[in-house]
C-alpha cells in the first residue's frame, strides 16, 4: 500500500482552515492508503510557546482528528515527539541542507519578521528540515496539505533527492547497504479548494491560528451562539449578488468556497444557488450549513475526550507502529551516511 502523512501543530485551537485544507482531505485517503497523522508537537516551541498548555494542546488535537473521522482501525495517530527517530533524523538531514534553502523559506521570512530577531530560536529556521524528517523518515508517499506548507514540500523534495545523491545507490550498496534510493520523494496533495481558507474579517489574508482576533477564524469547537455571531459579522461587500473568482470581492469567494465544502456541493451548483441572493439570506445559510456539519464533529469530540484512557492507548499504539517503520529508515541513513552502528 501507499503511504500518506500529514500533520498539525498543536497550537492555539484547530480552525476551519485546518480542517478543509487538511484534515476533512485525510478521512478519505485512509481507506485507500496506509496512513499516519501526526500531532507535529515539536513544531509547536518553533515561535514563543505556553509550556504549561503543550500536553493539553496535543491532546486535544489528537482527539479532534479523530472526532473529524480519522479512523484508528485504518490510520495511525501519533504524537511526534513520542518517536525520537524525528529528531534523529533531523540531525541527520540538517548536515545536507544548504543554509540558503531555509533562509527562502516564506514562513519563516514572515513569522520572524513578526517575531523580531531577538525572539526567533534557530529551530524556527531549522522547522522546514524537522518537517521532511516527519515525512521522509516513513517513506510517504503522498502528504495531504493546505497551500501554506508547498514551499516546506519542495524543500523536502529536493532535500530527498540530494540525500539519495550524496550517499544513496551505489555508496550505500558499498556501505553493505542494500543500495537504491534512501528516500522515496513524496508529493504533496493540495486540494483543488479549500486550500487556503481566508481570515473572516479579510478576505486577502490566511485564516490563521495566530492572528490576534478570534473573529477572524471558525474554531472547529466553536459553540453554535459563536459561530453565528462571526458570521454575522464577518467582513462582506457592496455588489450584487453573490459570485466565485472576482479579485474584487476575495471576500465573497472565501465565503462561497467555505460554502461548497461544508454543505459538499459542487462550486457550479454553489454558483448558481447564490447567484442572485443577497448577503443576509447567504449568512443565514452559511451559518446552518456549518453548524450541521460541526456539530457532530464537536458531539464526538465530547464523547472521546469523556474516556481520556481511550485516547492515550490510540496514541501509544500509533507510537509504536511508527516507530518500528522509522527504525528501518533512520539506520538505513546511518549506515549509508557512513557510521559505526554497534
Ligand atoms: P499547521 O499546523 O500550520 O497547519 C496544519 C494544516 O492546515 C493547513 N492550513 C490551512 N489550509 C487551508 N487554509 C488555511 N487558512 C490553513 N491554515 C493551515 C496547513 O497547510 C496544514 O496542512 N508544518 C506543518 C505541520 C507539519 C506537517 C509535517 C505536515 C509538520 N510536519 C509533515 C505534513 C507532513 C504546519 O505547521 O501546519
Amino acid at each position: 500500500k501507499k503511504r500518506v502523512v500529514s500533520g498539525v501543530q498543536p497550537t492555539g485551537s484547530v480552525h476551519l482552515g485546518n480542517y478543509l485544507g487538511a484534515i476533512k482531505n485525510w478521512i478519505s485517503l485512509q481507506d485507500t492508503y496506509e496512513t499516519l497523522f501526526f500531532i507535529v508537537d515539536l513544531h509547536a516551541i518553533t515561535l514563543p510557546y505556553d509550556a504549561s498548555e503543550l500536553s493539553k494542546a496535543t491532546k486535544k488535537t489528537a482527539a479532534i482528528y479523530l472526532a473529524c473521522g480519522v479512523d484508528t482501525s485504518k490510520a495511525s495517530v501519533l504524537v511526534q515527539s513520542h518517536v525520537r527517530a524525528h529528531v534523529e533524523l533531523m540531525w541527520l538531514l540538517s548536515s545536507a541542507t544548504p543554509i540558503g534553502w531555509l533562509n527562502r523559506m516564506i514562513q519563516f521570512k514572515e513569522k520572524s519578521r513578526k517575531a523580531g530577531d531577538e525572539n526567533v530560536g534557530v529551530a524556527l529556521l531549522t522547522y522546514p528540515v524537522l518537517m521532511a524528517s516527519d515525512i521522509l523518515l516513513y517513506q510517504s508517499d503522498f502528504v495531504p496539505v493546505g497551500e501554506d506548507q508547498k514551499q516546506h514540500l519542495e524543500l523536502t523534495r529536493e532535500l530527498a533527492e540530494r540525500v539519495n545523491f550524496l550517499y544513496g545507490g551505489r555508496k550505500w550498496k558499498k556501505r553493505g547497504g542494500k543500495g537504491g534510493a534512501l528516500f522515496k520523494v513524496p508529493e504533496g496533495l493540495i486540494p483543488p479548494t479549500g486550500a487556503r481558507v481566508m481570515s473572516l474579517t479579510d478576505g486577502l489574508s490566511k485564516m490563521s491560528k495566530s492572528a490576534p482576533s478570534d473573529q477572524s477564524r471558525i474554531n472547529l469547537l466553536d459553540p453554535k451562539e459563536v459561530i453565528a455571531n462571526k458570521i454575522k459579522r464577518c467582513k462582506t461587500d457592496s455588489f450584487p449578488g453573490l459570485e466565485f473568482d472576482n479579485p474584487e470581492r476575495p471576500e465573497c469567494n472565501n465565503l462561497l468556497s467555505i460554502y461548497q465544502l461544508v454543505t459538499g456541493r459542487t462550486k457550479e451548483e454553489v454558483a448558481l444557488e447564490c447567484r442572485d441572493t443577497n448577503w443576509g439570506t447567504f449568512k443565514a445559510n452559511l451559518t446552518e450549513a456549518l453548524i450541521d456539519h460541526l456539530h457532530p464533529i464537536q458531539a464526538r469530540y465530547e464523547e472521546i475526550t469523556s474516556d481520556p484512557a481511550y485516547l492515550d492507548q490510540i496514541l501509544s499504539e500509533g507510537a509504536r507502529k511508527a516507530a518500528d517503520i522509522a527504525e528501518t529508515t533512520l539506520n538505513n541513513v546511518y549506515q549509508a551516511m557512513g557510521f559505526f552502528r554497534r
